[in-house]
C-alpha cells in the first residue's frame, strides 16, 4: 500500500488551495448572505481548468486522475462549497456522463465547452415525486419520430439557473419501469425550458439550486445519451462517481472548519492560557483530526479504485456516508470550540456547519447509501465472515 501523493497530486493540491484562499474566500461571506451565484469565481475555476479535471486532453479536459479531482474538491470546499457543488456536478456528472456515455458528435459538440468552462452543465434525475425513489420520474419523452418531445418537473437542480446544459432523465415507456428511462441533452435555450425561482437553501446558499420545468420541449433525436433505455443506469453509475466527489467536498468541509479551530484555539486565551492547552479542547481536537483522517482513508481508496478501473460503488457510498457524517460532526465541534464567535459569520464555522447538512442529503441521502452498502453485504458481496462454524 502507498500513501503518498504523488508531486504531481501535490501540485494540484496546493494550487487548488492557493487558488481558494486567493480568490474564494474574499467575499465568501457576502455571497452567502445575499445568495449570489460566484460566477465570476466560477470562470476563474474554469481557467484554472478546475471544470473538467478528469476530461481527456483531447476534449479540453484536463485528463487527470480522480484523486487529483479528489484533491482538488477538498481544498475548494475548506473555503467555498457553493463553488465546490457546481464543480463537482459538473466534473463527475456531467463531463463523466458525456465523456462514457456520448458518441463523437455529442462529446465534440457539448464536453469540449463543458470540459473548459465555457459552458456550465446540471444534472437532472431529482424531481417532486422522485428523489431518493428515483425509479419513480414522471418526467416523459414521447417518441416523435426525429425527436423527442420532453414534459415534466426537475427539483432541486445545481448549477439549474446557470447551466446551458442538461442532462434530463426521463420515462420514455412507463410498461418498461426503469428500464423505459432515458437520458437526453437538452439545451436550456431551447423553447420550453422553463427555469423556476432559486431555492432559499440553509447552506451552499450561493449554489444555483432551482426546479425546472420541461414544457413540451422538442429534444431532436441525436441528442439521446447512450442507449435507450440506459438511462436509470446512466444515473446509478454517474452518481457512484459523484458521490466520490460529495464525499470530497464533505471531508473539505471537515478539514475546513479543523483548520480554523485549531488556529483559533491556539491563539483564544481563557484561564491565562490558550484554550489549546486545556483538555476539554485539546480532546476535541485529536478526535476530530482522527476523524478527518478516516474519511480521508476511505475517500482517497474510492477515488483509486475508480483509477485502478475497479468496482468502486461500495467504496464510493461508503466514503460519503462516513464523511458526510464527520462534516456535520466536526463542524459543529469547531463551532462550540469557537464558543460566540464560532456564532457569528465572520469566522466561517458557522457557514460550514451549515454546508455540511446537505452532503448527508444530495447524491444520495445517508439512507441511500445504507441501503446500497446493505444489500451488497446481504448478497454476499463484501464483508463476509472469513470462517464459518462447524
Ligand atoms: N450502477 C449500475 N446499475 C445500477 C446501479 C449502479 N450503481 N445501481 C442500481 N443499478 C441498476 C440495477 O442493477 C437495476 O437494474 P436491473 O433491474 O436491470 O438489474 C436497476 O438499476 C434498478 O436498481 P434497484 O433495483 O437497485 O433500484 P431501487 O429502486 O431499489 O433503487 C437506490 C436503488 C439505491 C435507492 C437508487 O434509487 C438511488 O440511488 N437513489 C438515490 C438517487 C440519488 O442519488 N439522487 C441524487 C440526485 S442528483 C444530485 O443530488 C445532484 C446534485 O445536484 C448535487
Amino acid at each position: 500500500m502507498v500513501f503518498e501523493l504523488t508531486e504531481d497530486q501535490r501540485a494540484v493540491k496546493q494550487a487548488a488551495r492557493d487558488f481558494a484562499q486567493q480568490e474564494l474566500l474574499p467575499g465568501v461571506i457576502e455571497r452567502d448572505a445575499t445568495m449570489s451565484f460566484p460566477k465570476e469565481q466560477i470562470r476563474k475555476m474554469a481557467e484554472m481548468g478546475f471544470l473538467g479535471m478528469m476530461v481527456s486532453p483531447e476534449y479540453g479536459g484536463g485528463g487527470m486522475d480522480t484523486l487529483s479531482y479528489v484533491l482538488a474538491m477538498e481544498e475548494i470546499s475548506k473555503v467555498d462549497n457553493s463553488c465546490s457543488v457546481a464543480m463537482s456536478v459538473n466534473n463527475s456528472l456531467v463531463c463523466w456522463g458525456l465523456e462514457k456515455m456520448g458518441n463523437e458528435q455529442q462529446k465534440r459538440k457539448y464536453l469540449t465547452k463543458l470540459a473548459t468552462g465555457e459552458w456550465l452543465g446540471a444534472f437532472c434525475l431529482s424531481e417532486p415525486e422522485a428523489g431518493s425513489d428515483a425509479t419513480s420520474q414522471k418526467t416523459t419523452a414521447i417518441d416523435c419520430g426525429d425527436h423527442y418531445l420532453l414534459n415534466g418537473t426537475k427539483n432541486w437542480i445545481t448549477n439549474g439557473g446557470s447551466s446551458q446544459v442538461h442532462l434530463v432523465m426521463a420515462q420514455v415507456d412507463p410498461n418498461l419501469g426503469h428500464r423505459g428511462i432515458c437520458t437526453f441533452i437538452v439545451e436550456t435555450s431551447w423553447p420550453g425550458v422553463k427555469i423556476g425561482a432559486k431555492e432559499d437553501k440553509l447552506g451552499i446558499r450561493s449554489s444555483d439550486t432551482h426546479s425546472i420545468m420541461y414544457n413540451d420541449v422538442k429534444v431532436p433525436k441525436e441528442n439521446l445519451l447512450g442507449p435507450a433505455g440506459d438511462g436509470f443506469k446512466f444515473a446509478m453509475k454517474t452518481l457512484t462517481g459523484g458521490r466520490i466527489g460529495i464525499a470530497s467536498q464533505a471531508l473539505g468541509i471537515a478539514s475546513g472548519a479543523y483548520e480554523r479551530a485549531l488556529q483559533y484555539s491556539q491563539e483564544r486565551k481563557t484561564f491565562g492560557k490558550p484554550i489549546s492547552q486545556h483538555q476539554a479542547i485539546s480532546f476535541k481536537l485529536a478526535d476530530m483530526a482522527t476523524q478527518i483522517e478516516a474519511a480521508k482513508l476511505l475517500v482517497y481508496r474510492a477515488a483509486w479504485m475508480k483509477d485502478q478501473g475497479m468496482d468502486f460503488t461500495i467504496a464510493a457510498s461508503m466514503a460519503k456516508l462516513f464523511a458526510s457524517d464527520v462534516a456535520m460532526k466536526q463542524t459543529i465541534e469547531a463551532v462550540q470550540i469557537h464558543g460566540g464567535y464560532g456564532y457569528v459569520k465572520e469566522y466561517h464555522v458557522e457557514r460550514l456547519m451549515r454546508d455540511a447538512k446537505i452532503t448527508q442529503i444530495y447524491e444520495g441521502t445517508s439512507e441511500v447509501q445504507r441501503i446500497v452498502i446493505a444489500r451488497a453485504i446481504l448478497q454476499g458481496q463484501i464483508y463476509q465472515p472469513m470462517w464459518k462454524e462447524a
